[in-house]
């Protein structure tokens, strides 16, 4: 078994080790819990133009609220419970009476301390990213009122997603082209829809508050999977149609963007692939993988 020495050196380890754990946990309950920090901000600025009191109706959908990474925001009691037991267990190990007592104790800290080192892996791994964010935005804008009962096409707003990089969000003008007439919504009244006047009138754009961001060494364009690819927005950004607040629902990780890219057949029916399908033997079919859909370079800057 271990001298009392060396035990300590291995507890102090642990101990530094489990604090970074703890660090990165917390660290990520602040920023990646939206549902929490938007109530909380809520609470907390009941004066504000976005509490809940004044918008009642700003919740976001019940079908999109469990959306959230690994163990959905539950990793800190296993984390606790984990912290605990690997604690008790070095007393043992270290003041127990006889080897067996020790050895036992060894044994359960052990497995406490791969516990301890599994969470804080999947709490680091995906930190940054933010599925399930979903921040209140200056005005209730709702895809399920526009998308839907109003059936507008997502590129009538979002025209840039099939020629640009960026699919963009719409201008007040855009909003305008209706709410010149339409000056009242059947669930916020003229609340909402009157902001966008408001802002008009003082030459204010609206600050909207980006929900799905890459970090900045991904490379994505929109043109290149909604125009060549033929890849639906929902896709990559779940049914936002069915939404009253946007929520971001997969999980924009690498692994995401390589699943498909694996399985996922070019479409080679237009003037891009013309030279590249009379390479091609009949009936073969080209994934995104073929075309350099898996190479480092093709991704990251
Ligand atoms: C009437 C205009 C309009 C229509 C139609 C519309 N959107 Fe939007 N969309 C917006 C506005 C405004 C925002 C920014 C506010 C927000 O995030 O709710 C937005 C935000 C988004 C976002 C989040 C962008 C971010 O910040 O990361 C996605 C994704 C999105 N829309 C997809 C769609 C899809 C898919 C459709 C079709 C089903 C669609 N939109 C239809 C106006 C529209
Ligand atoms: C293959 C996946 C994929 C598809 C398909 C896709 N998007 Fe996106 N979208 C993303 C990613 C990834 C981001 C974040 C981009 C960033 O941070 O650089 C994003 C960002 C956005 C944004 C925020 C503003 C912007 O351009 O960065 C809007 C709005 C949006 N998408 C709307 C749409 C609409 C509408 C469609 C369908 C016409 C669509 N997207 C199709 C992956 C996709
Ligand atoms: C193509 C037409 C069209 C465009 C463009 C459009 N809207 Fe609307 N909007 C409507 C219609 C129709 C309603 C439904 C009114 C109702 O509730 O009966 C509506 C309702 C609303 C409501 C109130 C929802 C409710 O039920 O209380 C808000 C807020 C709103 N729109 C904001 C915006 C904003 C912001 C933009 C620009 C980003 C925008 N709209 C662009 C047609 C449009
Ligand atoms: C649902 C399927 C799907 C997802 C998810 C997806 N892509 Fe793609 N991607 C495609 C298709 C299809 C093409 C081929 C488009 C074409 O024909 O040019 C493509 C092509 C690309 C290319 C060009 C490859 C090359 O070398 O020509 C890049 C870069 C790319 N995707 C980045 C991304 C990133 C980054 C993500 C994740 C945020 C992502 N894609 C997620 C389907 C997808
Ligand atoms: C289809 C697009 C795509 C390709 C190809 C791709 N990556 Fe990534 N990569 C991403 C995206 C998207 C992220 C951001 C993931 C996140 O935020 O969690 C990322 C993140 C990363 C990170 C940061 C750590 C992480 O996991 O978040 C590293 C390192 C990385 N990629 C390396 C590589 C290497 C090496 C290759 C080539 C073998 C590669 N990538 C190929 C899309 C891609």
């Amino acid at each position: 078994m271990f001298s009392r020495r060396k035990s300590m050196i291995f507890m102090l380890v642990a101990f530094l080790f489990m604090l970074s754990g703890f660090a990165t946990l917390s660290a990520q309950e602040s920023a990646k819990s939206p549902e929490k920090k938007t109530v909380q901000a809520e609470k907390s600025s009941s004066a504000s133009a976005s509490s809940s009191e004044d918008r009642p109706y700003d919740v976001i959908d019940e079908e999109f609220r469990h959306i959230g990474p690994g163990f959905g925001g539950m990793n800190a009691i296993p984390f606790w419970v984990a912290l605990v037991v690997f604690l008790l267990a070095m007393g043992g190990l270290i003041k127990g009476k006889n080897k067996l007592i020790k050895g036992i104790s060894g044994l359960v800290a052990l497995v406490a301390f791969g516990v301890i080192a599994y969470i804080t892996y999947w709490e680091a791994r995906s930190l940054g990213r933010q599925q399930g964010y979903a921040p209140v935005q200056p005005i209730w804008f709702s895809h399920k009122v526009h998308a839907t009962q109003n059936n507008i096409d997502c590129e009538y707003c979002h025209s840039d997603a099939r020629s640009s990089r960026h699919a963009g969000i719409p201008s007040l003008n855009v909003c305008l082209n209706c709410h010149s007439m339409v000056k009242e919504g059947k669930i916020s009244g003229k609340k909402e829809i009157s902001k966008i006047y408001q802002h008009l009138d003082q030459k204010k754009p609206i600050e909207w508050i980006k929900v799905h961001n890459l970090p900045d060494h991904v490379y994505f364009n929109h043109a290149q999977h909604v125009q060549a690819g033929k890849v639906a927005c929902q896709e990559c950004h779940g049914p936002v149609e069915r939404m009253n607040r946007v929520v971001e629902y997969t999980e924009l990780s690498m692994k995401f963007c390589l699943d498909c890219h694996r399985e996922r057949e070019i479409i080679t029916d237009n003037q891009y692939y013309a030279l590249y399908k009379f390479h091609l033997n009949p009936g073969e079919k080209p994934k995104v993988k073929d075309i350099g859909g898996q190479d480092c370079s093709s991704c990251h800057y």
